[in-house]
């Protein structure tokens, strides 16, 4: 071993950690990375080209014992117990004042665990988010963290040199206290299951309803790719219609099966909505809809019953593309709203106090949700409004989209399509911006059945009656 003290400390060097370490090394940050497999040592330090800076050691003691003070050590471990045995892992070696990062796609209520165990021992925890996969990993994330303050002003130049940047900012910033960073991520993929979903419901349609053939859907989505709707998940869209499969005739898309995964972020960030309460049917959906897919035996045994097909959609086909277009850009805007009131909410809640005008800045660039959209929310976030819905840029954009999704929507049900992250947009729509919902009624059969009380438009008070007396 060398006499290096090293400025930054990983557990776990497969390939998001290791993209990391030698992100960080050409910035000009000595790292070390501790792993059990010597393979995974051997690539680091070879793909860091064998200098001392770029370090891979097999046990937890001989990294923490390599590092600066206070030591700066991230895990990038699967969530859960693989956590928790790093940290039991790297605890004996370790004193008080040094910082340990998550900055895996931790639960938040785990984090949070977490952070006041360790704090007990003098040990800062933060929790952060990062985005962007293995080449945002390698060229510049999005990275969201939270935790304590001062802890972070420690790593605050690390993460700053190696984050992606938009217009020469970069794409991290302090977003919070507690488990803000992991709050903050897990709402990103929420977001990103909505959008994913919603662009998945547009090739169905297109495919299905228009029989476009996937040189054409990649020229639809690429040509969407412009604009106000650039995108990362579009870029990548137009560019999977264009691969052919290397083990058969045809494009690798066709031959991919329906059954969508889930690591479970997408039901975490609905989960908290429930608690909270705050409605997020959008992401909802798309949770949903990736359980449904995930039934493939059950609906194939349907499809045998029902008989049930999506048929073409009657329509000049350039127009529809064009209208299909717009109600895409509802539906994304309506997820980005959604997400960011979920976020305004818990941070009230949880006293995490997070930044959204900060949270839409490090999403603009590195981040699996980038897009041009995100600007003109971080606009909105200038001034204190708390309701995106009340900004006037917004609302212009959303009553411009409004009759292409409620046309898309209506020629798409006819044609027995299910585009339900539309549906679950224009729904949330309609009742938010209502004065009046039916749901005087529900109240109405709560006390009638169960004597659960009501309040009244025309007077303070809580009322109960006895309803039998109409029988
Ligand atoms: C990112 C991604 C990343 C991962 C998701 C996938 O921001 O880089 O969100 O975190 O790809 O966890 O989640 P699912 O497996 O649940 O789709």
């Amino acid at each position: 071993m060398n006499n290096i003290k090293y400025d930054f400390g990983m557990v776990g060097l497969g390939t998001m950690g290791s993209n990391l370490l030698l992100n960080m090394s050409d910035h000009g940050f000595s790292v070390i990375g501790y792993d059990k497999n010597p393979a995974q040592i051997k690539k680091l330090e070879e793909a860091g080209g064998n200098k001392p800076t770029v370090k891979g050691v097999d046990t937890a003691e001989k990294m923490v014992s390599a590092l600066k003070h206070p030591r700066i050590i991230m895990m990038l471990v699967p969530a859960g117990k693989p956590v928790d045995s790093v940290i039991s892992d790297l605890l004996p070696f370790l004193s008080k004042g040094d910082i340990i990062i998550d900055g895996g796609n931790s639960h938040y209520i785990d984090t949070l665990t977490r952070i006041k165990t360790l704090n007990d021992a003098g040990i800062h925890f933060m929790g952060i988010g990062i985005s962007g996969g293995e080449d945002g990993a390698r060229n510049g994330p999005s990275i969201m963290p939270g935790g304590d303050k001062t802890a972070y002003g420690y790593m605050a130049p690390i993460l700053e040199a190696i984050s992606a940047k938009v217009n020469g900012e970069p794409c991290v910033a302090y977003l919070g206290l507690g488990a803000a960073g992991h709050y903050v991520k897990m709402v990103h993929n929420g977001i990103e299951y909505a959008i994913m979903q919603s662009i998945s419901e547009c090739y169905d349609i297109l495919k299905n309803g228009l029989h476009l053939n996937n040189d054409e859907l990649s020229q639809v989505f690429q040509e969407w790719n412009k604009g106000e709707l650039k995108s990362f998940l579009l870029e990548i869209t137009a560019l999977i219609f264009k691969k052919k499969d290397d083990s058969s005739q045809g494009f690798l898309v066709d031959k991919i099966l329906d059954k969508a995964g889930a690591k479970g972020t997408g039901q975490w960030t609905s989960e908290s909505g429930l608690d909270l309460p705050m409605p997020i049917p959008t992401i909802d959906s798309a949770v949903m809809m990736r359980t449904i897919s995930s039934r493939k035996d059950e609906r194939i045994k349907l499809h045998q019953i029902y008989r049930y097909e999506p048929k073409k959609i009657e329509a000049n086909k350039d127009e529809f593309i064009k209208e299909l277009k717009d109600a895409f850009y509802f539906t994304m805007m309506i997820s980005y709203i959604q997400g960011l009131a979920i976020i305004e909410q818990a941070s009230s809640e949880l006293n995490m106090n997070i930044p959204l005008h900060d949270v839409v800045k490090v999403w603009r660039g590195g981040c699996i949700i980038r897009s041009e959209m995100l600007p003109l929310f971080m606009d909105v976030f200038k001034s204190d409004v708390k309701n995106v819905l009340e900004n006037n840029a917004i609302k212009t954009k959303l009553l411009e989209k409004l009759p292409a999704i409620k046309s898309v929507i209506s020629k798409a049900v006819n044609a027995n399509f299910p585009p339900v992250a539309m549906m679950s947009s224009l729904g949330y729509f309609n009742s938010i911006v209502r004065e009046k919902l039916p749901t005087n009624l529900i109240q109405a059969q709560r006390d009638f059945f169960g004597a659960h009380t009501y309040q009244r438009n025309d007077k303070e008070g809580i009322f109960h009656t006895i309803w039998e007396t109409v029988l």
